[in-house]
């Protein structure tokens, strides 16, 4: 079984469609995929259909998790949103049981953080602490704009610092691009001596983007499968 965090370098990079389309391109691939958002918030009754758990449980077809195993109304990181709607922090091991018995039976689990990668699961800890105790590695999704190899660089840095291992980089097509799009992934490789990155393009479909997550499959592929 291969773990891998879907982190990133903020929210609203892609994190989320990428994790769809890796789902749909492993599942075509016949591999057992299970797709997790451990924490999400901002989540309310009719924002359900659409919340990130939601998402990655159609992408891989799976029975459950059918949403995110924590879910907090206020759009705030996930150690406000427990304090805003005065629960108690999540427990880090009590996550571990419940993602170790969604897993079973997969061959590939991912994982989705919450926000960038150091965004407050709970005043203790965060999701790194998480990806390290399921000895998961980080797939870093960021933005194909002016800024990211800052960006990038602050989240390899924080991942070597945790002692994870980087299975790739994406960098997602922007709406807008501007005059960095196109060359950020060659400055990346450049500074970070990282040449397992792809840049995927906007499309209208996470399950049409079997071609462009191919070398992500290959990345992260189970050295005993
Ligand atoms: N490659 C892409 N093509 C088209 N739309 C994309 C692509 N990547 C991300 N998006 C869109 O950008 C927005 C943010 O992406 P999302 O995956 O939700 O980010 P995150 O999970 O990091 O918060 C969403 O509306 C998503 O559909
Ligand atoms: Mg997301």
């Amino acid at each position: 079984m291969t773990t891998l965090l879907v982190t990133g370098t903020d929210t609203g990079v892609g994190k989320t469609w990428i994790g769809r389309a890796l789902s749909h391109a492993l599942v075509a691939a016949g591999r057992r995929v299970v797709a997790i958002k451990p924490v999400e918030t901002g989540c309310s009754e009719a924002t359900a259909r659409l919340e990130d758990g939601a998402l990655l449980a159609a992408a891989t077809g799976q029975a459950e998790p059918g949403a995110a195993l924590y879910r907090f109304p206020e759009l705030l990181a996930p150690a406000l949103a427990a304090d805003a709607a005065g629960e108690e922090p999540i427990d880090l091991d009590a996550m571990l049981l419940r993602l170790e018995a969604l897993s079973a039976g997969a061959d590939v689990v991912l994982v989705e953080g919450v926000g960038g990668l150091l965004a407050p699961m709970t005043w203790e800890w965060t999701v790194v602490d998480l990806a390290r105790a399921l000895g998961a590695s980080a797939l870093v999704v960021a933005v194909d704009r002016l800024g990211t190899i800052n960006h990038t660089l602050l989240t390899l840095g924080a991942l070597e610092l945790a002692g994870l291992e980087v299975a790739g980089i994406v960098l997602t097509g922007p709406e807008t691009p501007d005059a960095s799009t196109g060359t950020n992934a060659a400055a990346i490789v450049r500074l970070a001596g990282i040449d397992r990155i792809v840049t995927m393009p906007r499309l209208a479909d996470p399950a049409a983007a079997g071609r462009e997550v191919q070398p992500i499959i290959e990345w992260i592929r189970d050295p005993s499968a």
